[in-house]
């Protein structure tokens, strides 16, 4: 009995061994082993682990406010590569380390620091780790406050943002300099937009951030969501980047928050929770979701609306959503106040708007005497261009003015080839008020469903140019003349692009749909009761 009681603790402490070895090996245990060996190394110092995503410690130095020099010898493992400039030609481009082993001296407030940086990959993830070394005279504690304090000042720093944008991607937080760089251009200047809308998202945004505390005061969370809805091409996004930029200018700068996509191999539930807990951290901010209709889903949703219902405070958080598609938004978020609380509709712009485009591109061609660009042309332009996004004007411009540059628009027959071949199009004239050029196939399924029912769906009209009266003395300016023959090209183009798109729904599949809205619901119910009738 005595044996074999003798023999199971024998046993047990192979067992225990043998655990001890499988975790203690060095493929599974690189940051202890090199924490180690560290410490065997460098018997009177102590080291610290830190993580370089919370503690930026080179780019802490690099920002000035360290000195850091990596130590030269043979004792390092780099690669170094070439990176090209962005866009290709511009600048020659720079070489840079990749690091995988190396040791810097570090100098800050007046303290040496050693810090050793390593970077390997572990079960297909990389892994980047700082050591930490100081001074450690016998009998001190097991922490070291000079590291403590260098730690806590630079994640302080980390944290903040530095001409960056935070971009959430891939399941984890970046900083994005580029990004931030691309919105300082952007100003509401250049935004034409119904001005009372835009005073309102404006006083909508700054307001939220100027007020804790009056919403302090009524007692209630100071949180807000926007939703930025309409057709593509009407602003939107270069409203998101004027707000972000307005923001970040302001006397205390209110950090932007930019949600790419849910998607991580931990699942959405992870990506959505990292997301709002660093929005927490960095509140007062903007979180924007672009395309909101596509990050929210079936999938998502849940794990979306407990984070912007549940009982942790979002306190500081705006939210702006945008979408092209608002009847697609699911209706927990674009029908319930308190979640996204405000709706601003960027619409195809009038004729009001588009003079004021025309205007736009006017101003920046005065200098240029690349054309003649008379101001009652703007007039002219924006009656022609009825039914056309801010982005298919835009691309009006931009075409005839590479056009132009490149010396066409100058033969009388290019143009009256164009005009012949538009003359010999029969169709009238069709102008679609509200429906982008490249519109929204949702607007027109409701529309389809008001109408009776035919097997075959009526051929669709084709747009054409409006008749507009052009003054005598603007008959042969080259812009217009460039512009008029853009202006068809690009509506055939619209044409064409419709024709690829997706089927319009037939009445037998909506029946299925149950996930409809109310109303294309009831016309549904109002088919099958009349069919039941006959
Ligand atoms: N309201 C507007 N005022 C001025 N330019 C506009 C406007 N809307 C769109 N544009 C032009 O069209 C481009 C695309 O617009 P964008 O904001 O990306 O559209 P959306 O995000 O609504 O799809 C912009 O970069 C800008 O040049
Ligand atoms: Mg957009």
């Amino acid at each position: 009995m005595g044996e074999q009681v003798a023999s199971c603790e024998a046993g047990q402490q192979a067992v225990f061994d043998g655990l001890k070895h499988h975790f203690g090996a060095q493929r599974l245990g690189t940051e202890l082993t090199m924490f180690e060996n560290i410490r065997k190394a460098h018997p009177d110092s102590h080291v610290t682990c830190a993580d370089p995503s919370k503690s930026d410690l080179i780019g802490y130095a690099k920002a000035g406010h360290a000195k850091m020099t990596q130590d030269t010898g043979e004792l390092f493992d780099v690669t170094r590569v070439y990176v090209a400039p962005v866009p290709r030609r511009e600048g020659s481009g720079s070489l840079r380390d990749h690091t995988r082993f190396a040791r810097w001296k570090m100098i800050w407030k007046g303290s040496e620091y050693i810090i050793y940086e390593v970077k390997w990959t572990e079960f297909m993830s990389p892994f980047r780790v700082y050591y930490v070394l100081s001074p450690r005279k016998p009998g001190d504690a097991e922490t070291s406050k000079a590291t403590d304090e260098l730690l806590f000042t630079v994640g302080a720093w980390t944290t903040e943002l530095h001409k960056e944008i935070y971009v959430f991607d891939d399941a984890h937080w970046s900083k994005d300099k580029e990004l931030f760089a691309s919105v300082q251009g952007a100003s509401w200047d250049e935004v034409i937009l119904n001005p009372q809308m835009k005073a309102n998202l404006i006083e909508d945004v700054q307001g939220f951030f100027d007020n804790k505390n009056l919403y302090k005061s009524l007692a209630v969370p100071w949180k807000r969501g926007l939703i930025l809805h309409g057709v593509p091409g009407n602003g939107k996004t270069i409203s998101l980047k004027a707000l972000i930029n307005a923001l970040s200018a302001r006397a205390d700068p209110v950090p932007s928050l930019y949600v790419k996509s849910f998607d991580a191999c931990q699942g959405p539930k992870y990506s959505i929770r990292s997301i709002f807990s660093h929005a927490r951290v960095m509140a007062p901010c903007l979180l924007i979701f672009e395309d909101l209709d596509s990050l929210v889903t079936d999938k998502t949703r849940s794990y979306f609306l407990n984070e912007v219902d549940g009982l942790e405070s979002n306190d500081g958080i705006l939210m702006i959503g945008s979408t092209n598609h608002l009847n697609s938004l699911d209706p927990a978020i674009s029908k319930r106040p308190s979640r996204f609380d405000r709706k601003y509709h960027f619409k195809i712009p009038n004729e009001e708007e588009r003079v004021a485009y025309c205007h736009f591109w006017r101003k920046k061609l005065v200098e240029s005497h690349l054309v003649d660009f008379p101001e009652e042309l703007c007039v002219v332009i924006a009656e022609l261009s009825e039914g056309f996004s801010f982005a298919y004007m835009k691309e009006l411009f931009v075409i005839a003015l590479l056009t132009i540059a490149r010396g066409g628009g100058l033969e009388e027959e290019e143009v009256q080839a164009e005009d012949a071949k538009s003359s010999t199009d029969s169709d009238p004239v069709i102008i679609e008020h509200e429906l982008a050029p490249a519109e929204n196939t949702a607007t027109r399924d409701a529309q389809k469903t008001d109408l009776p029912e035919k097997d075959a769906p009526e051929p669709k009209k084709k747009r054409t140019l409006p008749e507009v009266d052009v003054p005598e003395h603007l008959q042969d300016n080259r812009l217009l003349k460039v512009v008029k023959a853009q202006l068809k090209m690009l509506l055939e183009e619209m044409d064409n692009s419709d024709a690829d798109e997706a089927p319009v729904k037939k009445p037998a599949d909506e029946e299925n749909d149950m996930c409809g809205d109310y109303a294309q619901q009831l016309r549904i119910l109002a088919r099958q009761n009349a069919r039941a009738n006959e």
